[in-house]
């Protein structure tokens, strides 16, 4: 079964989470600043992947998605970032917003869309994601989190 729960720096899987997201470039400078929840998600007993997101009233930032390494290309991925996305709607979100630079393929499978930059809310568009650690050249891409009617 799929869960996800919440992940602390403290953890022991911490540094696997840190090393993971750092493999790939995507960025750990901010990752301890206050506001932002990481997630771990585990299929049956076994940690597959982490994501995380910055909540803005109903905006929620989706960042730091990662399947480990060895599980990737099975599903998993999709898996992983609707459990961190249900956690974000928990937390009251029902928009979620998102970066990148090289998954925005995988990230439209999954109901996103591109955006431009300006038609992002002031809450989004000034996080330290899109104003400083991630390249202008990257994609903003947004996805309604409200239950389909
Ligand atoms: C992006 C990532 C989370 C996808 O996880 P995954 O388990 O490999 O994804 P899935 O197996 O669920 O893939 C679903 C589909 O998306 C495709 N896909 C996966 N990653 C992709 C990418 N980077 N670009 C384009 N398509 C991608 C897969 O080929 C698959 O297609 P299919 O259904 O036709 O087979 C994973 O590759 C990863 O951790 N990458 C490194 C970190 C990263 O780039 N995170 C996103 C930063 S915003």
């Amino acid at each position: 079964m799929l869960s996800g729960e919440p992940l602390h720096p403290a953890d022991s899987d911490y540094g696997v989470f840190v090393g993971a997201l750092a493999a790939e470039g995507l960025p750990t400078d901010d990752l301890t600043e206050p506001g932002r929840i990481f997630v771990r998600v585990r299929l049956d007993d076994r940690p597959i992947g982490y994501g995380g997101y910055e909540v803005f009233g109903e905006d929620a930032l989706l960042r730091s998605l990662v399947v480990l390494p060895g599980l990737r290309g099975r599903g998993l991925g999709r898996q992983v970032t609707e459990a961190v996305l249900r956690e974000a709607a928990g937390a009251g979100a029902r928009r979620a917003w998102l970066l990148t630079t090289t998954a925005a393929p995988f990230f439209e499978r999954l109901g996103f869309v591109g955006i431009a930059r300006a038609d992002a809310p002031e809450s989004i568009r000034s996080t330290r994601q899109a104003a400083s650690l991630c390249p202008s050249s990257a994609a903003l891409m947004t996805r309604s989190l409200a239950p389909k009617a």
